[in-house]
């Protein structure tokens, strides 16, 4: 179990940029070829609502985030790539957080706090225009990383502070109801340097400076033609530092052409020679996934169905998952007597599992409540061995193990799911109980 799983949220409030191609896509497409990292990207836009109320402006965000995404090189079948909003799960245990977390915890999250200086210093009502979604914003974050387990999140600065957040959600859930979610980490790319925009300030949408990744080659021209430089003429040296156009040539260039760049300067390039360099530099890059880009903004259904495709793969972890929490925290099924914590007490009721072999000659196993109705049941294996492997599984990791054995069991309705994960980890706690009681008696 050496793999990382990383897992990032691109809230769908904008079109990407350079800057965002540079600090995330690029960086983020990179690592998820990576060997031994399994990597959760997803399109946050039930955090854009927070933002947002101008829907076609979000339906299209969502579009040409993904598409960009896609067309940079994500590979779909190699990552989870989906849709917040097509995860129900999601919002279902940003409520569960919500009971776990501090009220106070969230009047000191960064976003918040700056609204109500903003009003206070403004003589207004400290709340004033600051809606609940803003309030909640860092528990239903919480939700998007816990719902996966994900160990490191790639996130800038700014949001460090939601991480660690997260892990404060992580520890208060565990502590009431047992171990059920790993802490996160916030991981910090600081080799990617924020790009410049236009005017030499951070490259943001929110300073109008921004150069959109999928510009044609001719709007490219344009946009570089207004870069802020100086007023030096040519064959005057130049100054590398504090030059907006020298550090957006950088993040595409190999050290190579940066140096040469850089002697450029020194040997005094007119801006108009360099601003050419910096647009071939570019275009070189992006032009090889103009088109892919274009392909999926003409056919959404394309996009719509690989997103659908992620999100069912982010439900075969996320179902299973919530049902365990469910039982976890008593929201249980009634026809199941079963209460973890009370495992002598319940021992008759616990479920049992039973490994047979049929007349086909291939091995089975299924999960049986003590009340012998079937609780789950294992399509046909090919030995004994892989029968007791995956039970051993079950006994360990209880409703955990669902997700990774969904190939070994016969497919049961969301009811039947829910008490199968009830059982299992009321299972999982009486099997913990009498091992304790096991080492207390020496
Ligand atoms: N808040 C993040 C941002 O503004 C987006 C986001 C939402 C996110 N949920 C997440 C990032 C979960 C990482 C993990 O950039």
């Amino acid at each position: 179990m050496s793999t990382v799983r990383f897992l990032t949220g691109i809230t769908t409030s904008g079109t990407p940029h350079l800057g965002n191609y540079v600090g995330s896509i690029r960086p983020a497409v990179r690592a998820s070829k990576t060997p031994g990292v399994e990597s959760f990207y997803f399109l946050a836009d039930y955090h854009a609502l927070i933002k947002i109320d101008e829907p076609a402006r979000i339906q299209r965000s969502t579009l040409e985030i993904a598409a960009s995404w896609l067309a940079a090189g994500l590979d779909p079948a190699q990552v989870t790539f989906y849709r917040q909003s097509d995860i129900p799960e999601i919002p279902e245990l940003c409520w569960f957080l919500t009971c776990v977390t501090g009220k106070g915890v969230l009047n000191r999250a960064h976003a918040y706090k700056a609204s109500v200086d903003k009003n206070t210093a403004a003589g207004v009502d400290a709340d004033a225009d600051v809606t609940a979604g803003l309030f909640m914003y860092p528990v239903l974050m919480g939700a998007d990383i816990l719902m996966f387990n994900a160990h490191k999140v790639p996130v800038g600065r700014d949001q460090i502070q939601h991480i660690e957040m997260a892990r404060d959600m992580a520890a208060s859930f565990n502590h009431r109801y047992g171990e059920h979610f790993v802490p996160p980490e916030a991981e910090i790319e600081a080799s990617v340097a924020t790009l410049p925009g236009l005017d030499g300030r951070k490259m943001s949408k929110s300073y109008d400076n921004t150069i959109p990744l999928f510009s044609s080659r001719e709007q490219l021209k344009k946009l570089i033609a207004g870069i802020k430089t100086d007023s030096r003429a040519p064959g005057e040296p130049k100054d590398t530092e504090g030059s907006a156009l020298f550090q957006i040539y950088q993040a595409f260039a190999s050290e190579e052409e940066t140096a040469t760049l850089r002697q450029a300067y020194a040997d005094g390039i007119a801006w108009g020679d360099a601003k050419a360099l910096l647009l071939d530099r570019i275009d070189q890059e992006i032009a090889p996934m103009r088109s892919a880009y274009e392909d999926y903004m003409a056919h959404p259904e394309k996009v719509e169905a690989l997103l659908l495709a992620g999100a069912a793969k982010a439900r075969a972890i996320a179902t299973p998952f919530m049902s365990q929490l469910r039982a976890a925290v008593g929201l249980r099924p009634l026809s199941t007597t079963v209460q973890a914590g009370a495992a002598k007490a319940d021992k008759v009721a616990l479920a049992s599992f039973k490994q047979y072999r049929e007349k086909d000659g291939l091995f089975y196993f299924k999960l049986a409540a003590a009340d012998g109705s079937l609780l789950l049941q294992s399509k046909a294996l090919e030995s004994g061995r892989a029968a007791g492997q995956a039970i051993a599984l079950l006994q360990r990791d209880g409703a955990a193990a669902l997700a990774a054995l969904s190939d070994v069991l016969e497919p049961v309705d969301t009811g039947a799911t829910q008490a199968a994960a009830a059982a299992l980890t009321a299972l999982a706690a009486a099997a913990a109980q009498a091992a304790q009681e096991k080492a207390a008696r020496g």
